[in-house]
């Protein structure tokens, strides 16, 4: 019987139970003492709705347009490394409950599968890059994303260097996280402490721990590839300049965005260099700690390039009401990244889809609330910022 998900907190418990410590640890981890990743969600929290009363605005319309694409409701999939960890229906899976539910998903450039296959999985795709190999490589990967039809390209500017993910180190394993022979043997007790999913996996011919080949790696020639693909190494061999952004845009015609954003002039700079859209993101609090929680800056980006860009946001979002309160901000749309891997963990494909059905159901109910009948109609006067006292949108 497929277990019930009420909601993401639900999701995250159930997940806990279904996956051995130190692969849950991995995905409900970050960097440092996690402020980052505490500080995402409260800082949703924190904001609270001014509603208006005395309208019907019947069943709220929640669908929109995110660079183009057609999309039921803006919750996008953010990429996530190592999906096949948490249930062998890895990318494919969250393709396929992309697909289903009318939204776009985000293969990782280190998710443990090539893209070419991951394509198969169908849908809105779009391919997340890392700088690694330098352009040379860039090139390449960029021409098989376009081959295999993905539709955006998201390059990911926020890892000069790999956040200090303790929870890792403490679980005796490498931080990013890789599992190879040696590991696998220190984590014994751990995995059969989870029969489930130890079961899972070995039926899954434990293929998400297979050697990786020559050229696996973020900017190999087969991203995403095994698990060493997580290599901090590839990651950070040489990070992406506004310039290397320029010339990717020369090279992708799609649309281009740019992920780790956090400050006004950071997103003129990807908008100078031809990008299509920003995502606000610390990586959910796994880079720099002590790095803004995304609601907190996500204002200052959209004054400095809405009016020249997209802008998405992600980290933190685990209520569809905090969907609202980002797209009332001024985001276009979210991404959400642990709350569709916990959902995976718990029921794979299935998993995913009811995380999106949480999500959607709880974004209709408080849009219905709040007495807005579309998301196109969200804007700041439907905040008020309790930090500060009064309306976010000072006009209001
Ligand atoms: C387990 C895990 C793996 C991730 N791997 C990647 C990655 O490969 N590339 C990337 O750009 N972001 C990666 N991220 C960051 C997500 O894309 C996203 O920014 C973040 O998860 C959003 O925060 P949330 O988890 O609070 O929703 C990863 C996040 C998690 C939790």
């Amino acid at each position: 019987m497929t277990a019930v998900i009420r909601n993401v907190t639900d999701a995250r418990a159930r997940a806990r139970r279904v996956l051995p410590r130190v692969v849950f640890d991995y995905v409900d981890g970050a960097a440092d003492d996690e402020v980052t990743m505490a500080e995402n969600e409260a800082a949703f929290r924190r904001l609270a709705f001014r509603p208006r009363m005395g309208f019907d605005s019947g069943e709220p319309l929640l669908g929109t347009t995110v660079l183009g694409t057609d999309v039921a409701f803006p919750v996008l999939l953010a990429p996530c490394g190592l999906v096949r960890l948490m249930h062998p229906d890895g990318a494919f899976g969250v393709a396929r409950a992309a697909t289903s539910r009318q939204t776009a998903w985000v293969l990782s450039s280190v998710a443990g599968v090539t893209l070419e296959d991951a394509a198969s999985g169908g849908g809105h795709r779009w391919f997340q890059l890392y700088s690694s190999g330098g352009r040379d490589e860039a090139a390449g990967i960029v021409a098989r994303a376009e081959a295999a039809g993905y539709e955006a390209l998201v390059v990911t500017i926020d890892t000069p260097a790999l956040g200090n993910r303790e929870r890792d180190a403490r679980n005796g394993v490498r931080s990013p996280l890789r599992l190879d022979a040696h590991t696998a043997v220190a984590l014994g007790p751990q995995v059969l402490a989870r029969p489930r999913w130890a079961l899972r996996m070995i039926r899954d011919g434990v293929s998400v721990m297979r050697r990786p080949g020559p050229g696996d790696g973020p900017g190999g020639s087969t991203p995403s590839g095994g698990l060493k693909a997580a290599g901090a190494v590839a990651m950070l061999a040489s990070p992406f300049t506004w310039s290397d952004i320029e010339w990717l845009r020369g090279r992708w015609s799609k649309p281009l965005l740019v992920k780790g954003v956090l400050r006004g002039d950071d997103a003129r700079h990807a908008a100078d260099a031809g990008a299509d859209a920003v995502i606000v993101s610390n990586h959910g609090g796994r880079q720099l700690d002590g790095a803004p929680a995304t609601a907190r800056v996500l204002p200052e980006v959209v004054d400095s390039v809405g009016d020249r860009v997209e802008v998405l946001v992600d980290g933190g979002i685990r209520r569809g009401g905090d969907v609202v309160k980002a797209l009332a901000l001024g985001a276009r749309a979210v991404l959400v990244g642990r709350p569709y891997l916990y959902g995976l963990a718990v029921n794979g494909q299935q998993g995913v889809e009811q995380v999106l059905d949480v999500l959607r159901q709880e974004m209709s109910r408080t849009m219905r609330l709040l007495g807005c009948g579309s998301v196109k109609e969200l804007d700041r006067s439907y905040l008020q910022d309790l930090a500060s006292e009064g309306a976010l949108d000072s006009r209001t």
